[in-house]
């Protein structure tokens, strides 16, 4: 645990009303900027790496403002200064640099009698061992170099000798620390970098949402990431690190328990699942366990490694050239499967997006029968040499769309090879190429108008229950939705009269649009499916223009909006200029009321920070998160000691709660919540 800055006036409740920065001598503008760098990187630490942060986000960003202010004022240039983690200027290569010691690999299997053959090796050798368990992380492994305390460079594996310099991507990372306090001279670490699961689905639905290819899996969006040459895309991406291996220091290191001591102590971010264990069946215990708790943690992990614990025994039982003899990973079962292609179909999504999508003969794959992959587009097909007939390897990684991923076999090669269909496979609507991807530009296309209607109905969007992929293809394929607007005109009889659908599921979504009238502007746009209008531009948008004003705005006046370029206003613009759109988004909004933020908000909770824990019936999360800013409210994810309230709902967190315990916050539950808060606005 990294101490507190003493004597830090911006560590505890910071006093964030700073005189101007005009009104200071150069000196007092150098040691406060000093202090706020201790101070910034301390909350770095509590944030990103102790999981337990000590002001506001908003206070964070108040000082990490000023600190930028002083620096800019008074030519306070410094590269260890927290300012610079928002990524500096892009680079034109990536540099090869040597690492401090050769980065080997590791033995490894799935096999139970492989690795307990290992262990039977060790004890030979050395006689007894404890070994040290730990997850094997599915990432990207780095070294990072600190001399005199600082941080020096970012190795990745690269050949094992050398690697690509990749410092000014990795100093991007939150829990990546610039500096260390009470450091041996010279350190080098190792670590495996990472995109945490939640993270790589928004990357990836923002992706999707501006009609980029989505990443196949986290580990490929991390090493992807980790090599771009643009550090500030990277300081937008959600990368973190666990630090698992000292490979250098002028410190005593005599086992792999004190080199995580020594990292926890420097502040470095280590994992919490590494243990200790006696033999090698608990080794087997271990990751039985991690297997089960696989699908809940925010990493992938494809295994767990077990290393011997003592550093003496590793010296006498040395290395081959390629790895380790004290150290075995013990892989999970892939969760890949080679089946055949039967057929290659094309799919057309919400933008008219045609994707290719290999049927397949099912094949399980841990447990998940898997009919069906994804084959991205044309080139994908091509690189691959993917046809049909052929055998695959198919890949599921978390939740992610199963995809193939290499052809095995490839019998039958006298199938004719793939090609895009010229027109639209649904309405044979002209097709247009943009890039490797492939449109169809016919904007009635029944397919487009199916999956239209499935975003519109969808969670974040209008949150009308009851109409995903099946109910909207019914409704369209049926005659009863021909524009998005027809569903607010819906007679419940027709609904009733649908194949499965009944009296009860036609009720229950005219209640299901009665609810949704009233729903908020930034909802409202998101759900009308604008190309590059996720949620977040919707939500900007909607604080920026009331409907009619959108509706008229030039590209000049979007880009005025934080976060839309030129290429999201011209999708902006196109959309209201075609008349039938225009008509569309008219009888919605006659239908639903969406209502601007600026109608609604005010300031009755200003200043008063929240934090939920459990879900509160009525309200998904970011309901109350819009609903509670526009009234000048700061909701954040994690209980501080600046949080005023936490609340907590039905299946609370048991974190939040001892959090709230330990700083003293106020704890609400929903009828206080009601009553205390809600019923001020
Ligand atoms: S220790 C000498 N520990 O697995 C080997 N590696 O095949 C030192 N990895 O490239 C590596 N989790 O990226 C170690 N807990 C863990 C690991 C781990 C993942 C990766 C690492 C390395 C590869 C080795």
């Amino acid at each position: 645990m990294v101490e507190e800055p003493a004597d830090n006036p911006y560590v505890r409740d910071p006093d964030t009303s700073f005189a101007p920065v005009d009104d200071l001598d150069a000196a007092t503008a150098r040691e406060q900027a000093r202090r706020l760098r201790a101070a910034i990187e301390y909350h770095n630490y509590r944030y990103y790496v102790a999981n337990d942060p000590v002001i506001a986000d908003r206070t964070y960003d108040a000082l990490f403002d000023r600190l930028d202010d002083l620096e800019a004022a008074f030519d306070l240039d410094d590269e260890h200064s927290p300012t610079r983690r928002v990524g500096g200027a892009p680079l034109d290569e990536l540099e090869t640099v040597e690492h401090v010691a050769p980065l080997l690999s590791l033995q490894s299997s799935g096999d139970a009698a492989e690795i307990r053959e290992f262990d039977r090796r060790i004890r030979e050798a050395v006689g007894d061992v404890t070994y040290s368990a730990e997850p094997k992380f599915d990432g990207f492994s780095v070294e990072v170099v600190y001399e005199d305390g600082v941080f020096d460079r970012a190795v990745t594996r690269g050949d094992g000798e050398e690697g690509e310099d990749v410092s000014a991507n990795l100093r991007t990372v939150g829990s990546v620390p610039l500096r260390l306090r009470d450091a041996p001279d010279f350190l080098a670490v190792r670590g495996e970098v990472y995109m945490p699961r939640s993270g790589f689905q928004t990357l990836n639905q923002r992706r999707i949402e501006r009609g980029d290819d989505p990443f196949a899996n986290p580990r490929n969006a991390a090493a992807g990431t980790v090599r771009l040459l643009d550090p500030s895309t990277v300081a937008d991406r959600p990368l973190d690190v666990f630090f698992y291996d000292v490979i250098e220091t002028s410190a005593t290191i005599t086992s792999q328990r004190e080199a995580f001591d020594l990292l926890r102590e420097l502040g470095f971010r280590v994992n919490d699942e590494t243990t200790l264990v006696e033999d090698v069946e608990a080794v087997l215990d271990y990751r039985d366990r991690l297997m089960a708790a696989r699908e809940d943690l925010e990493y992938e992990i494809d295994g767990v490694v077990a290393k011997v614990d003592d550093v003496g025994k590793r010296e006498q039982l040395g290395s081959t050239a390629r790895h380790p003899r004290w150290a075995f990973a013990y892989k999970f079962p892939a969760r890949t499967g080679e089946t055949t292609v039967e057929r290659i179909v094309v799919q057309v999504g919400r933008t008219g997006k045609l994707t290719p999508v290999a049927l397949l003969d099912p094949v399980d794959l841990q447990g998940v029968t898997i009919s069906r992959a994804t084959l991205h587009n044309a080139a994908q097909i091509r690189d691959l040499g993917v046809h049909a007939g052929a055998t695959v390897r198919v890949e599921r990684a978390g939740d992610v769309i199963p995809e193939v991923s290499e052809v095995v076999a490839d019998d039958e090669n006298d199938s004719e090879s793939f090609a895009m269909p010229e027109t639209c496979p649904v309405c044979d609507g002209p097709v247009a190429r943009e890039g490797e991807h492939h449109y169809c530009t016919n904007a009635s296309c029944p397919a487009q108008l199916r999956r239209r209607l499935q975003h519109f109905c969808s969670r974040d969007a209008m949150d009308i229950e009851g109409v995903g992929e099946a109910a909207a293809d019914r409704l369209v394929e049926a005659g009863l939705v021909e524009s998005l607007a027809d569903l607010y005109t819906l007679d419940v009889d027709d609904l009733a009269a649908l194949d499965g659908w009944g009296e009860r599921s036609a009720a229950n979504l005219r209640d299901e649009l009665a609810a949704s009238e009233g729903a908020d502007l930034g909802s409202f746009l998101y759900a009308l499916g604008i190309r590059h209008v996720g949620t977040e531009r919707a939500r900007a948008l909607a604080a920026a223009f009331d409907l009619s004003d959108l509706k008229n705005a030039n590209a000049e006046d979007l880009q005025a909006v934080e976060d839309v370029g030129p290429e999201v206003a011209e999708a902006v613009t196109a959309f209201f200029e075609s008349p039938a759109n225009v008509e569309t988004v008219d009888r919605l909004a006659e239908a639903v009321g969406p209502e601007s933020p600026a109608d609604e908000g005010g300031d009755e909770l200003d200043g008063l920070t929240l934090v939920f824990t459990g879900s509160l019936p009525g309200y998904t999360r970011s309901e109350l998160s819009n609903l509670l800013e526009t009234h000048g409210a700061n909701v954040t994810s994690s209980v501080s000691g600046a949080t005023d309230y936490l609340v907590v709902g039905e299946n609370p967190g048991q974190r939040k709660r001892e959090q709230a315990d330990a700083e003293d916050v106020e704890t609400l539950d929903p009828a206080a919540f009601e009553e205390r808060i809600l019923s001020r606005l």
